[in-house]
C-alpha cells in the first residue's frame, strides 16, 4: 500500500472485517494500515492520528496482558470493535460477560446522539452484530451512548480520554449509517493529510514489474473480475509475450461459460487466451467426494496440477503465478495469524502456500475488497460489462451441489418442536433439515443445519416477518446456522439421500441456474445469485434447489434480496418447465453473518 505521513492504525486481533474497517477509512481519504498486537509502534509514532482495535474469534477475557498495560498509557483517540469495545472495557476494569445474549445480524440500537461518535445520526438505528460475549459494567467514569434490546451497554465512550467502543460493526453496510461513525472518530482524531486511491493503478504496476523482472508471468484467468484486473495490470507491466493467460474448464462452469468468456475476452482485445479442457480429470478426482473442504482441497490442487502441465518444461526460475486473491480470500481461509477459517478458497490451498513460500507467486491484489479492484478496473479502462460480472466462485458449481452418502448425521437431532414453536410466533410452520451449510458466527467457522420455513395459512410472503422469523431461529437454536422460505406449504417429509458431483447431476443444475439467472440478470441491486442442488428428496416432487440472491457490496456481508413474489413465482414455473419435474425451490433468507453466500 501507499506510504503516506499520518495514518490511522487498525490492529487486527483476527476478524473477518479488519481490513474491511481499513479500507472504509481510506475510502474518506485518510490513509489507514493494518498492526498486529503485540507490534506497538502503533502507540508511540506521533504519525499515528487515532487507533481503532478491530474484532476477534477470541473471548475478551482471554486479553493479552501487555495490551493492557498500553492502553491505559495511550494517549491517542482510540475505538474499539466489537473484541475491542469489550477489550478497551475489560482494561479499564469493566465486566464481561461470556455468551448468553446471542446476537447475529440486524438490531436496533438507540443512540445517544449528544456523543461526537454519534454526531448528525438518528437516535434509532439498525446495527449489525456478530458476537455472544458482551460489556456487562463500566467504571463511573465511562458512559453508556448506545443500547440495544439484548445489551445495555452496546457502546460507550470516555470523552475526556477520546476512548470509545461499539459491540456492533460500524464497517458493514448493513450497519445503518455505520460510515458516519467512522467519519466522525475519524474526525476527532484531527487529520491534516489526505490519501489517494487513483494512485494505486501505477504503485502495483511497478510492484509487479519489481517481483516479475524478465520472468514469464502465467494467470489462470476465470472470466471473474479480480483475474481480468491481474491480467490487465501483468500487460501494462510486461511485455505481451511474456504473459500465458490460461482458462481451466473444470466440468463445474456455469452453462456454456467457459466458451463464452474465450469469445468475450478475446472480443475485448485479450488476446493468447487459452482454454484447457479438464473436465474429466476433474469429475473423476471428485467423484464420490461429499465433505466440503476436501472439495476445496482438491480443485485447488487440480488447478495446480493443470498448472505444472503447462510449465513443466520451463526452468523453475523463469516462471512465476501471477494471483487475482483479493483480501476476502485470505482472511476467510483463515490465512492470517489470529483468524479463523471459514472456508479455504481455491487460491489459498496448500499447493499454493507452497508455491507463496518460495516466492513463486505475485498477488497484486490482495488487500483490496472486490469493489476496489472493480474501481480499480475501470481505472484500467476495462468495459464495465466484465468489471460487473456477478462473482463466481473458483471451485465453480462443485461447492454448490451439496453431497451426501445419504447418511444421516450423528449429531442430526431434528429439533422440530423448538423450532416449529420458535417460528410458529411468526405465524409461520418450519423443520430442520437433515444436511449441513457453512456459516459464519462471531467471526467463526460453522457447519450447521439449514431450517426450512412457509406460511401456516395464505401464499402472501411477508419479507420483514421471514425475516424476523429467520433471526429468532438462528438465535435461538445453535444447531441451526441458515434459513431457507418455501412459498408453497411442504407437508411432506423430505428425506435424505444420495447425490454427488457426477455430469448429469451437474447438467440439471446448469440447466436450473440458466433459467434462474435468465429472469435475474437485469436486477442491479443483486451481486449474486448462487443456485444449490440438496441432497433431499419427497417421491412426488423430485428434486430439491435453494436460490439465494443476494445484496452485497464487497461480499464480506450480506443480505438477501427481497423478490417480488410473481417474479419468484415464475422463476419456480420456469424451472418445473423446463426441467419437466415438479421440483420443490426454496428461497434462502439468511443474511451474512450468519450464513455465507456460498452454502460450502
Ligand atoms: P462466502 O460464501 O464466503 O463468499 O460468503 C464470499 C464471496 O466469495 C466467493 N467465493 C469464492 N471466490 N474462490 C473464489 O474466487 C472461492 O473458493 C470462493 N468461495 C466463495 C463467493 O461466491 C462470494 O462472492
Amino acid at each position: 500500500m501507499l506510504q503516506t505521513e499520518e495514518k490511522l492504525a487498525v490492529v487486527d486481533f483476527g476478524g473477518q472485517y479488519t481490513h474491511l474497517i481499513a479500507r472504509r477509512i481510506r475510502e474518506f481519504g485518510i490513509y489507514s494500515q493494518i498492526y498486529q498486537p503485540e507490534d506497538k509502534g502503533f502507540l508511540s509514532d506521533n504519525k499515528v492520528k487515532g487507533i481503532i482495535l478491530s474484532g476477534s474469534p477470541d473471548s475478551a477475557d482471554l486479553q493479552n496482558q501487555k495490551i493492557k498495560f498500553e492502553i491505559s498509557q495511550v494517549s491517542k483517540p482510540m475505538l474499539g470493535i466489537c473484541f475491542g469495545h469489550q477489550l478497551i472495557a475489560s482494561c479499564v476494569g469493566g465486566k464481561i460477560s461470556k455468551g448468553g445474549k446471542r446476537e447475529y445480524g440486524s438490531t436496533l440500537a438507540y443512540l445517544d446522539t449528544s456523543s461526537l461518535l454519534f454526531k448528525g445520526m438518528d437516535k434509532k438505528q439498525q446495527a449489525w452484530m456478530s458476537h455472544s460475549d458482551y460489556v456487562r459494567e463500566l467504571p463511573p467514569c465511562f458512559k453508556t451512548i448506545a443500547s440495544t434490546k439484548n445489551i445495555k451497554i452496546a457502546s460507550f465512550e470516555n470523552a475526556d480520554k477520546k476512548l470509545f467502543g461499539v459491540q456492533f460493526h460500524p464497517e458493514v453496510t448493513h450497519t445503518e449509517n455505520g460510515k458516519q461513525i467512522l467519519k466522525n472518530f475519524i474526525e476527532i482524531c484531527n487529520f491534516n493529510e489526505e490519501w489517494n486511491l487513483s494512485d494505486l493503478k501505477n504503485e502495483l504496476i511497478s510492484k509487479i514489474k519489481k517481483k516479475a523482472k524478465d520472468k514469464k508471468l502465467f494467470l489462470l484467468v476465470s472470466g471473474g473480475v479480480d483475474s481480468l484486473v491481474v491480467l490487465a495490470l501483468c500487460l501494462q507491466a510486461a511485455p505481451a509475450d511474456k504473459i500465458y493467460p490460461l482458462h481451466i474448464d473444470t466440468g463445474f462452469m456455469r452453462k456454456n461459460e467457459s466458451d463464452e468468456i474465450i469469445s468475450y475476452l478475446e472480443k475485448n482485445g485479450f488476446k493468447n487466451l487459452k482454454l484447457i479442457k479438464k473436465e474429466k480429470k476433474f469429475l473423476q478426482s471428485l467423484q464420490n467426494v461429499v465433505d466440503p473442504e476436501i472439495k476445496r482441497a482438491k480443485i485447488g490442487k487440480l488447478f495446480v496440477e493443470s498448472l505444472n502441465e503447462e510449465i513443466s518444461h520451463l526452468d523453475t526460475n523463469k516462471w512465476m503465478l501471477v494471483q487475482g486473491t483479493i483480501y476476502p480470500d485470505t482472511i476467510e481461509s483463515g490465512g492470517t495469524e489470529k483468524s479463523s477459517k471459514i472456508k479455504t478458497h481455491h487460491n489459498r490451498v496448500k499447493e499454493i502456500d507452497k508455491l507463496i513460500e518460495q516466492g513463486k507467486v505475485i498477488e497484486p491484489l490482495q488487500e483490496l475488497y472486490k469493489d476496489e479492484v472493480r474501481q480499480l478496473g475501470s481505472e484500467l479502462d476495462l468495459p464495465q460489462e466484465l468489471i460487473n460480472r456477478q462473482p463466481f466462485p473458483g471451485p465453480g458449481l462443485a461447492i454448490r451441489v451439496i453431497c451426501s452418502n445419504g447418511k444421516i448425521e450423528a449429531d442430526y437431532k431434528a429439533e422440530k418442536n423448538k423450532f416449529s414453536q420458535i417460528v410458529s410466533k411468526y405465524k409461520l410452520s418450519g423443520r430442520i433439515l437433515p444436511v449441513r451449510s457453512v456459516g459464519v458466527q462471531g467471526d467463526f467457522r460453522t457447519y450447521h443445519h439449514p431450517a426450512l420455513i412457509w406460511n401456516k395459512e395464505g401464499d402472501k410472503i411477508d419479507w420483514e416477518n421471514i425475516r424476523s422469523a429467520a433471526h429468532g431461529g438462528i438465535n435461538n437454536l445453535t444447531e441451526v446456522n441458515r434459513v431457507v422460505y418455501s412459498i408453497e406449504p411442504v407437508m411432506k417429509k423430505l428425506n435424505l439421500g444420495e447425490l454427488y458431483l457426477t455430469k448429469d447431476n451437474l447438467d440439471l443444475l446448469r440447466e436450473v441456474d440458466r433459467v434462474v439467472r435468465k429472469n435475474l440478470q437485469n436486477i442491479k441491486e443483486i451481486w449474486q445469485a448462487p443456485v444449490i442442488m440438496l441432497p433431499l428428496y419427497n417421491k412426488s416432487q423430485g428434486h430439491v434447489f435453494v436460490i439465494r440472491p443476494v445484496c452485497s457490496s464487497d461480499g464480506m456481508t450480506a443480505d438477501f434480496y427481497e423478490m417480488e413474489p410473481w417474479l419468484l413465482r415464475k422463476i419456480i414455473k420456469d424451472v418445473r418447465d423446463q426441467i419437466n419435474e415438479s421440483a420443490l425451490i426454496f428461497y434462502d433468507v439468511t443474511t451474512k453473518p450468519p450464513g455465507t453466500i456460498e452454502w460450502e
